[in-house]
């Protein structure tokens, strides 16, 4: 079985979000006799210490646009997967992956270019897996441009945020995608939806929990493409992400202070040595209570944000790390100031000082709006912080609310996305810290044994890539 993975990020490679993590992460986990490999564009932001080994294996020009563009091919292997890249330096020599005036005209010259570019890389994939909507177009391409070229191969397309469409006027891409009309698989509201697409021809759809296939078919949830869900339903398969256990190690974390093999010893010191890293109060019998997100709707800073100064009443420190909506930022940023002793907001994305802060905290706060899979609760409980979270997407799927009478859970929830709800859920949990020290141990302790490994998910995938092989 040949799998060609098609994304925009991969770790360690490029990373903005969740994305980055489960394409760096799946293609290792499959069984050996899978051949994964993966091609992605070729950032100038790609770190230099892996540029180094990247090799160049060939280049030609494709046209689109009624232009010819160059596009170089590289490669390199990393932890035993073939990486490929896509290189032109007019789309991709930038200091960020996204959010350009040009991003759709980037992402169709990138899905045509991976197209055009497998016949040189000696490679006959049987699969190409797609992921999120800048990869959208090549379900579309292959069924509707290059059945010829490639009778054979399927489309898997996975969607990890439905919210990201890749909507764009018709005038301005259809040059990319050599159209010379507007055909109904792609149109929306006059415009071209490049997900829709996606959704209409690839050979399967999978999303990434249970859950969240379930709730996308609701207009809650739909971001406007619920009837098209609908109709493609039977084909919308929810397969949970895993993590990276080995990347996400409290025994080997560098990053970490102390690190740790048991929770219950290790994790005071690194909320000790946090504390005193943070300036804050250093207090062994204070919980923490972390966010580490991005600071957009979707993560449910809204009810945060509408209940922060009651959550300041109860005795705990908060700490938020994370980058997004000016907002959000400034918000988050001027409670702290008020709060100096309660409340840190750090506007950053740092990887090791995230893992730090997963280290140290006791719990791990996630009220998201919707969430397709998350997989900072999964990381949270790795190190051995409890989560409390919405019962929305994976996080239903991964968080169990602590039953105090058969003793098993590993978490707190609430169900409705009401930022009293919330409010009641973490002084609960607060509550319980405090007054229940054996309890809230125990409960630390069913999180860090919640396993969330990747080899099922594999499997599953692999179960279905078999099925869509045979047809
Ligand atoms: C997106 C989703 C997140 C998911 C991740 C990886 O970032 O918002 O829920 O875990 O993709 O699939």
């Amino acid at each position: 079985m040949n799998v060609l993975f098609v994304a925009s990020e991969a770790y360690p490679f490029a990373k903005s979000g969740g994305l980055g993590d489960v394409i760096g992460a799946l293609p290792k986990s499959f069984a050996e006799d899978v051949d994964v490999r993966v091609i992605l564009p070729f950032y100038s932001t790609i770190p230099e210490e892996l540029k180094r080994n990247i090799k160049s294996l060939d280049h030609f020009h494709i046209r689109m646009n009624n232009t010819l563009y160059y596009c170089g091919i590289l490669s390199c292997e990393y932890e035993g997967i073939t990486f490929y890249f896509i290189d032109n330096e007019s789309f991709f020599k930038r200091p960020c992956l996204y959010n350009y005036f040009d991003d759709g005209e980037r992402f169709l010259y990138f899905c045509r270019a991976v197209l055009d570019s497998i016949p040189s890389l000696n490679f006959d994939p049987d699969i190409i897996h797609c992921n999120d909507w800048q990869t959208a177009a090549i379900p579309y391409l292959l069924k509707h441009q290059y059945r010829t070229t490639f009778p054979n191969t399927k489309s898997v397309f996975t969607i990890h945020n439905l919210k990201y469409q890749g909507i764009y006027g018709f005038n301005d891409i259809c040059g990319y995608l050599h159209l010379g009309f507007l055909p109904s698989d792609l149109e929306y509201y006059g415009k071209i939806n490049l997900l829709k697409g996606a959704l209409y021809s690839a050979d399967l759809i999978t999303t990434v929990s249970p859950t969240y296939a379930q709730e996308i078919k609701d207009p809650f949830y739909g971001e406007g493409l619920e009837r098209v869900i609908q109709h493609v339903g039977d084909h919308v398969v929810g397969i949970l992400n895993g993590i990276d256990e080995a990347l996400y190690d409290p025994k080997t974390d560098p990053a970490l202070f102390i690190p740790y093999a048991n929770p219950k010893k290790k994790k005071s010191e690194n909320k000790k040595a946090l504390q005193e890293y943070l300036d804050l109060p250093i207090r062994e019998d204070v919980p923490m209570v972390s966010m580490i997100t991005r600071l957009v709707e979707q993560k449910g800073l809204d009810l945060v944000a509408n209940v922060i100064h009651e959550i300041l009443q109860l005795d705990l420190q908060l700490v938020i790390l994370g980058t997004g909506e000016p907002n959000y930022e400034n918000l988050l940023r001027s409670i702290a100031y008020n709060y100096p002793d309660k409340m840190i907001t750090i506007i950053d994305f740092d990887e090791p000082l995230s893992r730090k802060i997963y280290a140290a905290s006791d719990f791990f706060l996630m009220p998201s709006k919707f969430e397709p899979c998350g997989l900072s609760q999964m990381i949270a409980m790795r190190y051995g912080a409890v989560p409390i979270v919405r019962e929305t997407g994976g996080l239903k799927d991964t968080v169990t609310y602590f039953n105090s009478i058969t003793k098993e859970g590993n978490g707190f929830s609430f169900a409705t996305y009401n930022a009293h709800d919330m409010l009641f859920t973490i002084q609960k949990s607060i509550a319980i810290y405090h007054n229940e020290p054996e309890t809230f141990n125990l409960i630390v302790n069913n999180a860090f044994n919640s396993h969330f490994d990747w080899k099922k998910s594999a499997q599953i995938y692999l179960s279905y890539y078999k099925i869509l092989k045979e047809v």
